[in-house]
């Protein structure tokens, strides 16, 4: 994700050092560290310490078939965004940092009540499953992987909306000093993304607290994040630490940085170039495959209505 004011920290996806060159020299460094002991690396928690862990695998939603190979483990975890610990793909190392658990979230805005809710709890209560998703990123890169989670609609449920409430706003956390991406002052921290209440209560709506069948690792948006298949991947806000329901469309992170490049809508579709780059194809990770986008990135069976009688919205942006 780049900005129309490309500045030099924002090189393009092609310009990026190639993964196998990128995981050849974490390996080196990580053989380095072992020589001069890692106290002086970031912990790299493993999925067994989480909080959770017993929780995983969760069964299978088989209703969700993928139409491609899963995206290798290896592959997804080390090629990430997640500007908060950076603006290059390589951010798993320095998101270690994220202090994950414990972790709450704030039920606000339009509801009948205000909550606070613990995180590990509310994982507890709610029916985990896993489901085989594709993700787009506006970007053009794509991948395949098993998000286990709960339905979103779930929690909205949990929030008791009044009927006045509209729209979702959802927020990350807002730490400087752990998360050294925040510190970049030109970007709208924290990160917020915002659905309607109709897309938040769409069967495919997912929050994600898992992955590959165990704890969500923190450069994916521990310990909760969101997943909206048939959007553009920065809509999936990650780490979220705030839900606000309101009546008012909200404005979020890259829709605030660049509006003439990032909307609200965000679905996916191959015949609406990005301003400085086409949509027609995406190119899958890991294998570098080059495959046909597909109109709401192959979802629309469970979402074309949500946006019905709504032609003169930027749908696709
Ligand atoms: N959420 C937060 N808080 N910060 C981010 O930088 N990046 C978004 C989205 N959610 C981002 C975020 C973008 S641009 C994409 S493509 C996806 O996360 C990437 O998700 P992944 O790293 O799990 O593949």
């Amino acid at each position: 994700m780049f900005i129309k004011r490309k500045r030099g920290w924002e090189i393009p996806e092609s310009e990026a050092t190639p993964e196998s060159v990128f995981l050849n020299r974490r390996t080196l460094m990580a053989g380095a560290a072992g020589l001069i002991g890692a106290s002086a690396l970031p912990r790299i928690a493993l999925a067994e310490e989480r909080p959770t862990s017993d929780l995983y695998p969760a069964p299978r939603n088989e209703g969700f078939v993928l139409d491609r190979d899963l995206t290798e483990e290896s592959v997804a975890a080390n090629y990430n965004n997640f500007y908060e610990f950076g603006s290059s793909k390589s951010v798993a190392a320095a998101a270690q940092r994220l202090e994950a658990w414990p972790w709450s979230v704030r039920i606000e805005g339009l509801v009948e009540e205000e909550q606070t809710l613990d995180v590990e709890a509310l994982i507890r209560r709610m029916s985990l499953e896993e489901r085989l998703y594709r993700f787009r990123c506006v970007e053009a890169w794509a991948m395949a992987v098993p998000w286990t989670g709960f339905p979103m609609a779930d929690l909205v449920a949990l929030a008791r909306p009044l009927s006045s409430a509209k729209y979702v706003l959802m927020e990350t956390f807002y730490e400087p000093t752990m998360a050294p991406g925040q510190r970049q002052i030109w970007y709208p921290w924290p990160y917020t993304e915002g659905l309607t209440i109709a897309e938040a209560t769409n069967e495919l709506t997912m929050m994600v607290t898992g992955i590959y069948g165990k704890p969500i690792a923190n450069q994916f948006g521990a310990p909760l994040r969101l997943i909206v298949p048939w959007k553009y991947g920065f809509k999936s806000i990650k780490s979220i630490v705030a839900f606000r329901f309101v009546e008012e469309r909200p404005m979020s992170f890259w829709e605030e940085l660049a509006p003439q490049e990032y909307g609200f809508w965000a679905n996916v579709n191959p015949d609406v170039p990005h301003p400085r780059w086409s949509q027609a194809t995406e190119r899958m990770l890991g294998t570098n495959e080059r495959r046909d986008t597909l109109l709401f990135n192959g979802y629309g069976e469970w979402v074309a209505d949500l946006y019905e009688g709504m032609e003169r919205e930027r749908l696709f942006a």
